[in-house]
């Protein structure tokens, strides 16, 4: 029974500390919204709305194939589809083709999700 109270108490005290959190977070939060209006602000939320899939475009490949899918020192990627499967887009970034390198230290399930997104460029 002593044990219960114990864990009951403990419980208790964490729930305090979520508490004194959240009014610390939303103080955060109300007083960032009084600069909202600002012009910097705006430019933050369309950073914020690239999607995971173009994060990790930027991340990986942006530098050899442009930051708008158009080609750089790579082909363009803008109709990708078009050329191949998300299966051979994946095995490009495993082995590399031709003098591009192989990008096979990007974890798979980030790779699924890059080839995915884009075999829809077509
Ligand atoms: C170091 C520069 C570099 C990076 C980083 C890079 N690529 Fe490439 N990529 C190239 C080059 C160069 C080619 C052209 C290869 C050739 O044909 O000689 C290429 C070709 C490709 C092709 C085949 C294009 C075609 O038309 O046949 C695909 C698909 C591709 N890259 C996807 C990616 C993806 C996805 C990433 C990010 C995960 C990436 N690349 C990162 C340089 C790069």
């Amino acid at each position: 029974m002593k044990r219960i109270l114990q864990a009951y108490n403990k419980g208790k005290q964490k729930r305090k500390y979520f508490l004194i959190w959240g009014s610390v977070w939303s103080m955060m939060i109300l007083s960032g919204c009084g600069s909202n209006s600002l012009p910097e602000n705006n430019l933050d939320a369309t950073v914020d709305q690239v999607s995971a899939e173009e994060k990790l475009y930027q991340n990986y490949c942006l530098n050899c194939h442009g930051d708008k899918l158009e080609g750089e020192y790579g082909p363009s990627l803008r109709r990708i589809g078009q050329k191949y499967t998300a299966e051979e887009i994946i095995n490009i970034m495993e082995k590399g083709i031709g003098k591009m390198p192989a990008q096979n230290y990007i974890p798979k399930s980030e790779q699924q999700q890059l080839a995915k997104w884009l075999v829809k460029r077509k």
